[in-house]
């Protein structure tokens, strides 16, 4: 991580506390810059994998995927700018941010209200987050990009400072890095670091493409595009069972369940494996590469909290079904549609297990039916991810990944049956 000063940092903030803020940023920089990602000619974008496959892009716009980043439009930002509800005050009684709905965009708007003269207002350009957990929102100083000081939180519906900055604070000098949008996004171009220039938030900026789309796990599919768009017969929903069973004889694009099992996990392990250390450059992983290439994965923690930047890949190769099987993400979940309620899940745990290896099944019969994962996959608070405004502590719930036998969460769910 570099720190750089920005020119731009919010005056009511103590300069001295800025290398802190940022260092606890997420990891950011590669230590290697010679591999090139490909060129944004390489993808032909949703609009046209739509064409062709009806059936995994009908529900795909509307997955937490698709709609995962966003330009900052009215439909995109989910916070009020009610008045009423439009104000967002700090442990500091002075430090405020108000949220500005303006003509040509939406706006944080930070003042000091014993200096009134010491104020700065920024445009939320970028929406971060489809609003499952919450929204982050970024704006462009030039090419630079930066985190704006207030989030918002789905679980009470209001804005809060956004996460691991310090209350009573505010802070606009937070720097983008490339692995957010690499996590974040579907295609952007990195402008490294160089001798003269140190800041490692410069993006071109018309090069950015929001949202996740297919190519982010099938690879780029240009050339896919041209070779069937070339073969008779191949058009929009013309495909025959029998093209279907053969696969696509042009080639040219990945269907990750024909990688091995290893590739797959990489595949999800790019953005679920945590907050990692980048080795390449962003944007060179593609499918049916391996991971462990471009990021330094570490094995998960026994005692590591589950949060929104959580591991699933690594509590899931904690699990005894994980060493046991040949479980991978897809096991459990269509990427093409939208999440099913955790009570549906119990249909993939019985694709594996009887209902009766349950060793509460005797006590408690049917009941568990549609609890598997509240018992064995339960929600847990997370630790990191606390907010504190306006003296409010609010902690996150998340869903680890870890499948086993947890006696207070088991204790906690036969309670509940109990009660009915
Ligand atoms: C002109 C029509 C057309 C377009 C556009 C198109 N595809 Fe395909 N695609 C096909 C056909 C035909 C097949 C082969 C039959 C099948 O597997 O469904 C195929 C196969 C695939 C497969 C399976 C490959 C395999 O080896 O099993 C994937 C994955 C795929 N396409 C993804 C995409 C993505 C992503 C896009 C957008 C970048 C896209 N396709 C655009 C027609 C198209
Ligand atoms: C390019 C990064 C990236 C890749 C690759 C990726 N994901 Fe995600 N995934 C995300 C992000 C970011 C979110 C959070 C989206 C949001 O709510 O804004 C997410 C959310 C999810 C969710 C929660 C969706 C919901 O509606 O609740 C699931 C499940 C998921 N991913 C599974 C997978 C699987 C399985 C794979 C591998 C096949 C995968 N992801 C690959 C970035 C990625
Ligand atoms: C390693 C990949 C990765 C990096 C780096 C990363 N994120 Fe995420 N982020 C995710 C995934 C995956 C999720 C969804 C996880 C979940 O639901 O548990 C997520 C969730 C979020 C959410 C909540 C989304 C929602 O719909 O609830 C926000 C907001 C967010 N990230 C912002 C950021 C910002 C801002 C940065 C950079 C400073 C960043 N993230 C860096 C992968 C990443
Ligand atoms: C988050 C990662 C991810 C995204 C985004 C994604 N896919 Fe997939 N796709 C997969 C995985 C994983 C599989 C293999 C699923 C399995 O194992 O059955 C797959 C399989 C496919 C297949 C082959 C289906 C078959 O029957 O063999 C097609 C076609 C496809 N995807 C098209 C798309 C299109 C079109 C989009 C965008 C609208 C898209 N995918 C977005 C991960 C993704
Ligand atoms: C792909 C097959 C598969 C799926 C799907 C699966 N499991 Fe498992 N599970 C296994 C195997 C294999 C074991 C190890 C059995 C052994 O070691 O005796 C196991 C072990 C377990 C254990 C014992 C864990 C321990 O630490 O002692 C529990 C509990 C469990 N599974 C619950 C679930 C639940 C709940 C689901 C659904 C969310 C699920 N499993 C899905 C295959 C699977
Ligand atoms: C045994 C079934 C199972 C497998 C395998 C599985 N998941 Fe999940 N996943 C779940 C369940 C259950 C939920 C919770 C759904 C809910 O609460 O609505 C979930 C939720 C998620 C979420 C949203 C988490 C949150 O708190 O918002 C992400 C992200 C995710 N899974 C990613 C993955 C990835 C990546 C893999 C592969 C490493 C994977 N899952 C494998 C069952 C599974
Ligand atoms: C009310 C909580 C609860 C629910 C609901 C529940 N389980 Fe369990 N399960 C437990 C507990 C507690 C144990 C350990 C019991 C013991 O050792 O006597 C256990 C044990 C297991 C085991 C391991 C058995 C062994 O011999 O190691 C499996 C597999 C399992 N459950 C699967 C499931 C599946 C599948 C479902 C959903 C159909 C489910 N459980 C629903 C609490 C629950």
């Amino acid at each position: 991580m570099r720190a750089r000063s920005t020119g731009i940092f919010f005056a009511l903030v103590c300069a001295a506390l800025a290398p802190v803020l940022i260092s606890q940023a997420m990891p950011g920089s590669p230590t290697d810059n010679t591999q090139t990602p490909p060129s944004p000619s390489a993808y032909a974008g949703d609009a046209a994998c739509a064409q062709c496959h009806r059936k995994e892009a009908e529900f795909y716009a509307r997955t937490a995927h698709a709609r995962d980043s966003a330009p900052a439009a009215a439909e995109h930002v989910l916070g009020s700018f009610l008045p009423g509800h439009n104000v967002m005050r700090t442990s500091d009684p002075d430090l405020v941010v108000n949220m500005v709905a303006g003509r040509d965009g939406f706006y944080q708007n930070a003042v000091n209200l014993a200096h009134p003269e010491n104020h700065l207002t920024e445009r939320m350009d970028i929406v971060i987050g489809s609003g499952r957990h919450g929204q982050t929102y970024l704006y462009w100083q030039g090419d630079q990009l930066y985190e704006l000081p207030v989030s918002y939180w789905t679980w009470d519906h209001d804005w809060v400072i956004s996460p691991g900055m310090p209350d009573g604070q505010i802070h606009f000098d937070r720097a983008i890095v490339p692995r957010c949008l690499e996590c974040h996004a579907s295609y952007f171009r990195w402008i490294p670091p160089d001798a003269s220039d140190t800041a490692a938030n410069r993006f071109a900026k018309d090069s950015l493409v929001l949202g996740i789309g297919c190519e982010r796990c099938h690879g780029p599919g240009a050339e896919h595009v041209a070779r069937e768009r070339a073969a008779p017969g191949r058009n929009a929903g013309t495909r025959t069972s029998e093209q279907a069973a053969a696969g696509s004889n042009g080639g040219a694009i990945v269907n990750p369940a024909k990688l091995s099992r290893d590739q797959q996990i990489s595949l999800c392990s790019l953005c679920h494996a945590g907050a990692v250390e980048p080795l390449r450059p962003p944007m060179t992983f593609l499918v049916g590469d391996n991971i462990r290439d471009f990021l330094a994965i570490q094995p998960s923690k026994a005692d590591e909290p589950v949060d929104v930047h959580g591991n699933q890949v690594g509590k899931l190769e904690e699990s005894k079904c994980f060493a046991g099987s040949q479980m991978t993400c897809s096991t459990c979940h269509d990427v093409h549609r939208t999440q099913e309620d955790a009570d549906a899940f119990n249909r993939h745990c019985l694709a594996c297990h009887a209902i009766s290896a349950c060793g509460r099944y005797h006590a408690l019969g049917a009941a568990i039916r549609t609890r598997c994962v509240d018992c064995h996959m339960p929600e847990q608070e997370s630790g990191k991810i606390v907010s504190n405004t306006g003296g409010r502590t609010l902690h996150g719930l998340f869903r680890t990944h870890r499948i086993a036998i947890y006696p207070e969460a088991s204790a906690h769910v036969e309670r509940a049956i109990a009660g009915k």
